[in-house]
């Protein structure tokens, strides 16, 4: 899931790409949260599968302007954050009778989410 769902260029040269041309000043958007499904790279890629190999994955752009904030939020969130939380609230949840709502195609995240306290 790319929270960062697409992001806009302008055509700087003539390019043909998939059949379609196309041309100087024309804009276009680059759509992280597709290329992210691409089922060439990722093996049913709308099963989420917390061990597969996601190396390929954009969500943090390519090239030149590959988000220079990638290590620190990898960092803070994967490492810091979320073990953290997980460490000190054991008796925190998610509810499986109410589902997480994603939403958001530009920015994409959790519309609601919602947790249980089990205790602990
Ligand atoms: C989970 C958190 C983040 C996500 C998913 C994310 C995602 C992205 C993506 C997809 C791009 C590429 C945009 C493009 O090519 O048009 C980008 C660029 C960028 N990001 Fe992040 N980002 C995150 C956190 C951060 C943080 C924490 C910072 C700064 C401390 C940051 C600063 C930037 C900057 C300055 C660029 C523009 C780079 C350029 O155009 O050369 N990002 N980010």
């Amino acid at each position: 899931m790319s929270p960062i769902g697409m992001s806009p260029r302008r055509i700087a040269r003539p390019h043909r790409i998939g059949g379609v041309a196309l041309e100087p000043e024309e804009r276009v958007f680059l759509m992280y949260g597709s290329a992210n499904r691409d089922e060439a790279h990722f093996p049913a890629a709308d099963r989420f599968d917390i061990t597969r190999d996601a190396s390929k994955s954009i969500a943090f752009g390519a090239g030149p302007h590959f988000c220079p904030g990638a290590a620190a939020s990898r960092t803070l969130i994967a490492e810091v954050a979320l073990p953290l939380a997980f460490e000190r609230l054991p008796g925190l949840a998610l509810d499986d009778a109410r589902p997480t709502r994603f939403g958001g195609w530009a920015f994409r995240g959790p519309l609601e989410l919602h947790a249980i306290w089990r205790g602990g």
